[in-house]
């Protein structure tokens, strides 16, 4: 639901990440051009890399998208867990690939959880939130702040998936980090959006693609493409025809929802289990007395995807 002014409040949570990148270019490309999103703060979590790098990510990311929101930092550890990082996947810096420029803005003062509850207490309308990364920060403010899950319209999260994992055979990356942090999303009653494996891993962006967005020649292009190349090279190794555009999927979900096929499910995340801790298991035969907690998003339609993304980088132009 968007607001009076046919805006979508948004709190962009994640561990940039080449792909939280061009989900967040995504929503910042959509303030500009069909002014849908409204970005009122950036948070950031430990999760692809350290805290220390994903923030330092995100202030220079945000500098290229020239994204105005206030920026925070928020957990450098899951609830209970140690940090996993995955520099094998987006490099040691978690942004490996081009040159970025160097941050613009001073971090707020707020930690991420300070910072999400006053946006979401001052907003005069409810406020969504796009989770990219381990949810800590998320399941924090849900914990420190319960009165303010009123004023939450959804949590749109990349996360899980109801077929398979990709850290472990049973369990997606931002849930394993922190299953704690996504149990306690799972159970908080707030409208969720989840975007599993099952959608993420079919939205790919091709070398076709690529090379669609380097033709486009701005200076956020220039970069974009240059992400897709690097995010490529780890996933071309495990037979990938294309880049997996898990974090867009959670923005796309938001701005052009018809693209996609959902699901309502109950889902529970397994936090126990020496094989399965981390899994998100769907209740799909509804055997539960229980009312669905997520609409999945369970396919898409590629081609449009792919546009969605082109058009987004040719709003830099
Ligand atoms: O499993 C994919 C998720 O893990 C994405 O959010 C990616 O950025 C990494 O954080
Ligand atoms: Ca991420």
């Amino acid at each position: 639901m968007t607001d009076k002014k046919g805006k979508l409040p948004l709190i962009l949570d994640g561990d940039p990440g080449h792909d939280d990148a061009i989900a967040w270019l995504l929503a910042e490309a959509s303030r500009r051009t069909d002014g849908i999103c409204d970005i009122r703060a950036v948070t950031t979590v430990g999760g692809n890399v350290s805290l220390d790098k994903t923030t330092y990510n995100a202030l220079r990311v945000c500098t290229l998208l020239g994204i105005e929101a206030p920026i925070a930092a928020g957990a450098p550890h899951p609830l209970t867990a140690d940090l996993m990082v995955a520099p094998s996947v987006h490099g040691e810096s978690g942004l490996d690939g081009p040159a970025l420029p160097e941050p613009d803005r001073d971090l707020s003062d707020l930690t991420a959880v300070e910072l999400m509850a006053k946006v979401i207490r001052d907003s005069e309308d409810k406020v969504t939130i796009v989770s990219t990364g381990p949810m800590t920060n998320t399941a924090t403010l849900l914990l420190a702040h319960p009165e303010l899950k009123s004023n939450i319209e959804q949590i749109s999260l990349m996360g899980g998936g109801l077929g398979f994992g990709n850290w472990t055979p049973a369990a997606e990356f931002n849930i394993l980090v922190d299953p704690e942090a996504a149990d306690i999303v799972f159970r908080s009653g707030v409208p969720l959006i989840m975007a599993g494996l099952d959608v993420t891993e079919r939205a790919l962006l091709e070398p076709d693609d690529f090379e669609r967005i380097r033709d486009v020649k701005n200076p956020v292009s220039d970069i974009v493409w240059q992400w897709l190349e690097f995010f490529y090279k780890f996933h071309k190794k495990l037979g990938y025809e294309g880049a997996p555009m898990h974090d867009p999927c959670a923005v796309m979900a938001l701005i052009h929802p018809e693209i996609f096929t959902f699901e309502d499910y109950y889902v529970q995340v397994e936090t126990g289990g020496e094989y399965c801790r981390g899994a998100t298991v769907a209740d799909r035969r509804r055997v539960m007395d229980k009312a669905p907690n997520a609409k999945c998003i369970m396919n898409l339609n590629r081609d449009a995807f792919a546009d969605y993304i082109f058009e987004g980088v040719r709003a830099y132009g």
